[in-house]
């Protein structure tokens, strides 16, 4: 990965670590995300946003389903995280041993959760790189008190091993945004007729 003293100052705006699950036309995927936020102050309208890259495989199932679910991890999934966080589930099915149920909107829900939620999409916004994803809370699904798992708690303790692979997709990652800067006028306009 690339970095410097002002990006070391914008990384303090991660969020804890999630697992977003989505499901389309009978496949279903799982992936990492530190980019979730509360976007709503409103119990009556409960809202998180996502940002998602555009290449990656979880994007095209929340384009086209317009819904995801978003987990609350602790600090005990470290190997979730390198599970779902550091493959692509485009060629493999992630969560083919990961334990879960399908939820209310047919998402996948894991079993090993501090929280989960089933969202709908209401709107979107393209980044150039990313798709944020504003979905509304439409099931929330209580787990374990647990610790939550933070970045920086995951940089601090992940296996030694694993850092190699981490740094290089963080660096493809970077190089990638790099190059897709162009903002399009391109909202979600509904889930797709499957
Ligand atoms: C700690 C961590 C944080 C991540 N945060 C994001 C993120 O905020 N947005 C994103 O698009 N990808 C993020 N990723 C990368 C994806 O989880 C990863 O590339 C995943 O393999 C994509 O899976 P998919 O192609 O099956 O959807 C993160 C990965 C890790 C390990």
């Amino acid at each position: 990965m690339r970095t410097d003293a002002a990006y070391e100052l914008l990384r303090q705006f991660t969020s804890p670590i999630v697992a977003v699950t989505s499901a389309w036309q009978g496949r279903t995927n799982g992936m990492i995300l530190d980019s979730a936020v509360r976007a709503s102050i409103s119990p009556h309208v409960p809202r998180l946003s996502v940002y998602v890259h555009e290449w990656h495989f979880s994007h095209d199932l929340i384009w086209n389903s317009g819904k995801f679910c978003l987990h609350l991890l602790h600090q005990g999934q470290l190997d979730l995280v390198y599970r779902l966080g550091f493959k692509s589930g485009q060629d493999r099915d992630k969560l083919a041993d990961i334990p879960h149920t399908l939820g209310q909107l047919g998402l996948p829900v894991l079993a090993d959760r501090v929280a989960a939620f089933e969202l709908e999409v209401v709107n979107t916004m393209d980044t150039g790189y990313s798709t944020l994803f504003l979905g509304h809370v439409r099931a929330v699904h209580p787990g374990e008190e647990k610790e939550i798992l933070t970045p920086p708690w995951f940089r601090a303790n992940m296996p030694k091993e694993w850092e190699p692979e981490w740094l290089a997709n963080y660096r493809k990652a970077q190089d990638s945004i790099d190059g897709h800067t162009q903002i399009e006028d391109r909202r979600w306009t509904g889930p797709r007729v499957s």
